[in-house]
């Protein structure tokens, strides 16, 4: 049985990292079953599509993923010199991928700013279309930014919006913040984990942070009421359902790491955190993720197109190698997502790594890109 998943090579190292990454992920599979296999249909995107069809975003490609249900990505650049801001806020927006979702946890033999990395394990779900992101934002002294300014004044009596303000705009929805927070719920219900964590800042921004939080809790309550609870009532076997300040849950997650499980953020505090956590565990480079519409699940590395090593054979194929393992865990692969991460242990523990991890590993033999798949193939 074929699962077709298509795939978008990406800029700058990205052919480097697919050629090591994609037989990892085939072999993982093979290795688990000879009944469920992958095919793999390229989409054209970024620098080699501009080479191609002399578009960055093909028309082709976005019909094809409007109706696609498995995708992965390598990095894309930002195209200049296009009226397009950024090819991945142009797919997100274009395929409404409102969640993305980062898995955090520690490899072991990753040396790392802290002293128990292996406390932390945590699955971050940030609102990937509203916030900040909407991209409503007025340069300061331009005739919009003053009208704005203005109306601001004038109409709503606002007294702390002057004339040479730069305005941005932060729209949040209940529509947005509930199908994510619902979407979190359910994959802490199914996995069993014991919490999920609403993280704000509505202690200041009230009518949009302090909504998320309430609409959090709301959608638990109205929807999942028989399965979840407060943390006033903990009820046994239930699911537990917390809230914590953006600024407060930075510091818990230094320090007691190992009471979160699921995050549901709005789009910009899970922009910092899922870095700040991936840095705490030592595995920015290996960080794997996953954007995802109702119908579609996007798998991408998190890192960028690493210009100023591409084509050397030095990446790291580690995120790309671990979007796998996600993957097959979503098409019903556990045991291969598993091996996956097995593989990326053992390697570690063996110390080849790539040149990006070799300083947080006592003793690391640096070996290229094209090596460090095939080490990791090699523990499949
Ligand atoms: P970057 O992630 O490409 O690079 C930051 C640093 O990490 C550099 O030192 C780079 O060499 C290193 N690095 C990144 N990935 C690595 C890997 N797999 N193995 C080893 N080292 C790695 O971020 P930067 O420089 O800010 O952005 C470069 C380009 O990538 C920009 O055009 C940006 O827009 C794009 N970008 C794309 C993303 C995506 O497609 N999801 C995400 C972030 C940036």
């Amino acid at each position: 049985m074929g699962t077709k998943i298509f795939w978008i090579e990406g800029d700058g190292i990205g052919p480097e990292i697919w050629r090591a990454a994609r037989p990892v992920i085939n072999a993982a599979l093979a290795a688990e079953t000879s009944v469920v296999t992958l095919e793999w249909q390229e989409l054209l995107a970024g620098e080699k599509a501009v080479r191609e069809v002399g578009s960055p975003m093909p028309e082709a490609t976005l019909n094809a993923l409007r109706t696609a249900d498995l995708a992965m990505k390598g990095p894309l650049g930002t195209p200049v010199g296009t009226g397009m801001r950024s090819l991945n806020v142009a797919l997100r927006q274009g395929l409404d991928l409102y969640a993305c979702i980062r898995p955090v946890r520690h490899f072991q033999g990753l040396e790392t700013p802290v002293k128990h990395p292996e406390r932390v394990n945590m699955v971050i779900f940030r609102e990937n279309t509203e916030d900040v992101y909407a991209g409503v934002e007025f340069a300061a002294l331009t005739p919009e930014a003053r009208k704005l300014a203005s109306f601001l004044r004038e109409e709503l009596g606002v007294t702390k919006v002057g004339d040479a303000c730069a305005i941005g705009i932060k729209p949040m929805t209940e529509a947005g913040s509930k199908r994510l927070v619902r979407r979190a719920l359910r994959y802490a219900l199914d996995n069993k984990l014991p919490s999920l964590t609403l993280v704000h800042k509505g202690n200041i921004m009230k009518f949009t942070e302090g909504a998320f939080r309430q609409w959090g809790y709301d959608v638990a309550a109205q929807e999942f009421g028989d399965v979840t609870c407060t943390e006033k009532d903990m009820l046994p076997g239930r699911l537990v359902i917390k809230d914590r300040i953006a600024d407060a849950m930075f510091q818990e997650a230094l320090l007691r790491p190992e009471q979160y499980h699921v995050l549901a953020t709005p789009n910009l505090n899970g922009d910092y955190i899922s870095d700040a956590l991936a840095a705490q565990v030592g595995g920015l480079g290996l960080a794997p993720g996953v954007n995802m519409s109702d119908t579609l699940a996007f798998y991408e590395a998190t890192h960028g197109t690493a210009p100023t090593i591409a084509g050397q054979d030095k990446a790291n194929p580690g995120s790309v190698i671990l979007c796998g393992a996600l993957m097959l865990e979503h098409i019903g692969q556990p045991g291969a997502a598993a091996r996956i991460r097995q593989a990326v242990s053992k390697a570690i523990a063996a110390k080849a790594v790539t040149a990006d991890l070799a300083p947080n590993v006592t003793g690391a033999r640096v070996v290229g890109c094209q090596e460090f798949g095939e080490i990791i193939g090699s523990y499949l």
